[in-house]
């Protein structure tokens, strides 16, 4: 039996035998150090070429890894990202499921396709690297249905919230564990732009149409069935139907840290607020402006806010009844420059920081994951952590209401 076929005959009999079975089969399930991975990429925009520049790096200094095949609903990126890497090229992610030199996907899709395109790839018995947010505002239910799947199925998935992957953040989480700070009871923290290049994106061709070289319905998913426009299609981020604005774009990368540091799940409650402040000439529908705030069970506060019309930066704040960790200079996804620590008694020292590749760290453990079958940094079921604050922000502040968590159902109560 070829390495392949074992892989795609235990998940076979995985889903027949059931989660305990399902489990034992997994940790069976170890691949040679020196097999190559074929991995798959479905969406090759922005962040789907960057995958791929990152996976070709790995591969040119002889990672065990194949760049089998790639998928975009859009013609010109699926041909220029087939050409550049001599990659399988497909229109429809399911074609590119059905390839059976695929083992591992990356999924860099518009927001709302993670997580439908993820339960079809567990399904298709491949692991996963899914890009943040781990859903859409509005599917925080298929979302936890994607982690029970993921679980039942015995599949390895990372989600994109590369800050646990930095050694920095580590050394912020191993300070907090140490008892540094004493016990924390307050996070303040924010994410400032100037301008708005992360939501504006650029419209490559504004006479492109659906037809064989754009797949409209393919990139709507279970979106409202709305009609065609270039903004929709390449602007995406600015559209609620397909994403949420900072609170699903730039706070997964804010929040992550500290839910990890702080050994946090679900909130009990979520507010959010904000609005369009500024940007509000060319339809955008998401707030430029956005703040959130959730009081988590374990007595701990954390306050985000947001804004994407002054760049100027505040430094995150933890502070605890033993003292306050400041944090200078920092870029979210991967890490900052310096960690002030403050003790309530005593002079206040200063430890070097770091920005690491955080997303470079991120992939080598989930591939080490794929071999080992143990999870990952950001397993889906962190990634629900994450996702569960996102929603009842998002969905707290579209309603105008206080979103509360009910734990023993896992269900977002407005
Ligand atoms: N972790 C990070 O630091 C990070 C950074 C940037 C982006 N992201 C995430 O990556 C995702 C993609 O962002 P982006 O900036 O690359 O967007 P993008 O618009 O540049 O790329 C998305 C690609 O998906 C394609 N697509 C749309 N529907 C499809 C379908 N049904 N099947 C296959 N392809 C389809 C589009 O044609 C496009 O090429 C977002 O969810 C974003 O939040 C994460």
């Amino acid at each position: 039996m070829t390495r392949r076929e074992f892989i795609r005959s235990t998940s076979k009999s995985a889903v027949v035998l059931g989660a305990a079975s399902a489990a034992l089969i997994s940790r069976q399930n170890v691949l040679g150090a020196n097999d190559k991975i074929g991995i798959g990429f479905i969406g090759c925009g922005g962040r789907g070429s960057g995958h791929l520049q990152l996976i070709h790096a790995l591969t040119t200094q002889d990672a065990p890894l194949r760049i089998v095949a790639v998928c975009d609903a859009y013609g010109p990126r699926l041909r220029n990202a087939a050409e550049g890497y001599q990659a399988k090229a497909y229109k429809d992610h399911r074609e590119l499921l059905a390839d059976k030199e695929v083992d591992v996907v990356c999924i860099a899709t518009p927001d709302r396709l993670h997580v439908p395109q993820a339960m079809d790839a567990i399904r298709a018995g491949k692991d996963v690297y899914c890009e943040k947010p781990m859903g859409h505002w509005s599917q925080f239910e298929l979302s936890k249905k994607f982690f029970e799947e993921t679980r039942k199925l015995g599949r390895v998935v990372q989600i994109g919230n590369q800050a646990n992957s930095s050694s920095a953040w580590l050394k912020v989480k191993e300070l907090i564990q140490q008892g540094a700070i004493g016990r924390v009871q307050h996070v303040a923290a924010g994410y400032y732009r100037n301008g708005d290049w992360g939501e504006r994106m650029p419209i490559p061709d504004r006479n492109a149409r659906p037809g064989p070289d754009l797949d409209w319905q393919a990139f709507l998913g279970d979106a409202p069935k709305k009609p065609f426009s270039v903004e929709r299609f390449f602007s995406w981020r600015s559209f609620l139907d397909y994403a949420g604005g900072p609170s699903t774009d730039l706070f997964p990368h804010v929040l992550t840290p500290f839910i990890s540091a702080l050994g946090l799940k679900f909130p009990s409650l979520a507010v959010g607020t904000g609005g369009i402040f500024k940007y509000d000439d060319y339809g955008r529908e998401v707030p430029d402006t956005f703040n959130m705030v959730m009081d988590y069970p374990e007595r701990v506060s954390i306050n985000l806010v947001c804004t994407l019309t002054n760049a100027y930066n505040s430094d995150p704040v933890i502070r605890g009844d033993g003292g306050t960790i400041m944090l200078e200079g920092t870029d979210f996804g991967a890490g900052f420059r310096s960690i002030k620590l403050h003790p309530l008694k005593g002079e206040p020292t200063e430890i070097p920081g770091s920005i690491p590749n955080s997303t470079l760290e991120h992939w080598k453990n989930f591939l080490e994951c794929v071999r080992t079958r143990a999870k990952p940094v950001s397993d889906v079921e962190f990634g629900l952590y994450v996702q569960a604050a996102m929603c009842m922000a998002m969905l707290g502040f579209l309603k105008n209401k206080v979103a509360r968590f009910d734990p023993a159902k896992k269900r977002i109560l407005l």
